[in-house]
């Protein structure tokens, strides 16, 4: 089982209003965020710290400390840019880098449109940003193509993740752990998340 699942009522009662249809963009945004935040705090619980000497306002101290220049976020535009602020508040100085992928609406495969990543990403450990793993299609391409690049460690936060979705990615990617708030019933045959909570890029940037 490669994926976690955020279990804890608040998680829930955050879902619920984040799914409502009536929540309106600006507290929808600040939901995704809120979630995202709790996600890195996950997705981050191996994270190795670095032995530092700090001075308190009383004496020295050992300590340890992330460097947080070894780490990349890379959210799949449009929707995963909704997530950026919730995980650049946990980890304000790591990396960002940008894949831009949309579905086509046919094929439902995904078709990458954008791709620019830090400076010696290859040795950076890289969490791929996304509210939604449907298909888990675009996921994969994504992790696809950071390994292509040379990229070793990927990690995935989405917020509300299909059994599908989970289920190609073990199998494109077995070494890829998922973080997810969720884990929904199924896919409509559309591809989107039932019950899910509709387009999140269309609810992040008030778009329909
Ligand atoms: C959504 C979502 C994921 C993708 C998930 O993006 O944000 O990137 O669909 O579907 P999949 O797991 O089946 O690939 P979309 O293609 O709607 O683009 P957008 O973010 O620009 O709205
Ligand atoms: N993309 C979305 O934004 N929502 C879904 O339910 C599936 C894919």
């Amino acid at each position: 089982m490669n994926e976690f699942v955020l279990n804890h009522p608040l998680i829930t009662h955050k879902l619920a209003i984040l799914r409502d249809v009536n929540t309106g963009t600006k507290e929808f945004r600040e939901l995704v965020s809120e979630i995202s935040a709790i996600l890195c705090y996950e997705a981050m619980s191996d994270a190795k710290l670095e032995e530092v000497t700090i001075e308190t306002p009383l004496e020295k101290m050992d300590t340890r400390m992330l460097n947080e220049k070894n780490y990349a976020i890379v959210p799949i535009l449009r929707a995963g840019m909704g997530m950026i602020d919730g995980i650049i508040n946990v980890i304000p100085n790591a990396k960002i880098g940008h894949i831009g992928l949309y579905r086509d609406e046919e094929s439902l495969e995904p078709i990458e449109y954008y791709y620019k990543m830090p400076e010696e990403i290859a040795d950076k450990e890289v969490l791929i940003i996304d509210p939604m793993l449907a298909t888990g299609g675009s996921a994969s391409a994504t992790i696809s193509r950071l390994k292509q690049d040379g990229v070793s460690k990927i990690k995935l936060l989405c917020i509300v993740a299909a059994p599908q979705g989970i289920k190609r990615i073990e199998e494109d990617h077995c070494d890829v752990k998922i973080f997810c708030a969720t884990v929904d019933r199924q896919l409509n045959d559309d591809a989107y998340i039932l019950p899910g909570l509709g387009d999140a890029g269309d609810r992040v940037y008030g778009t329909k």
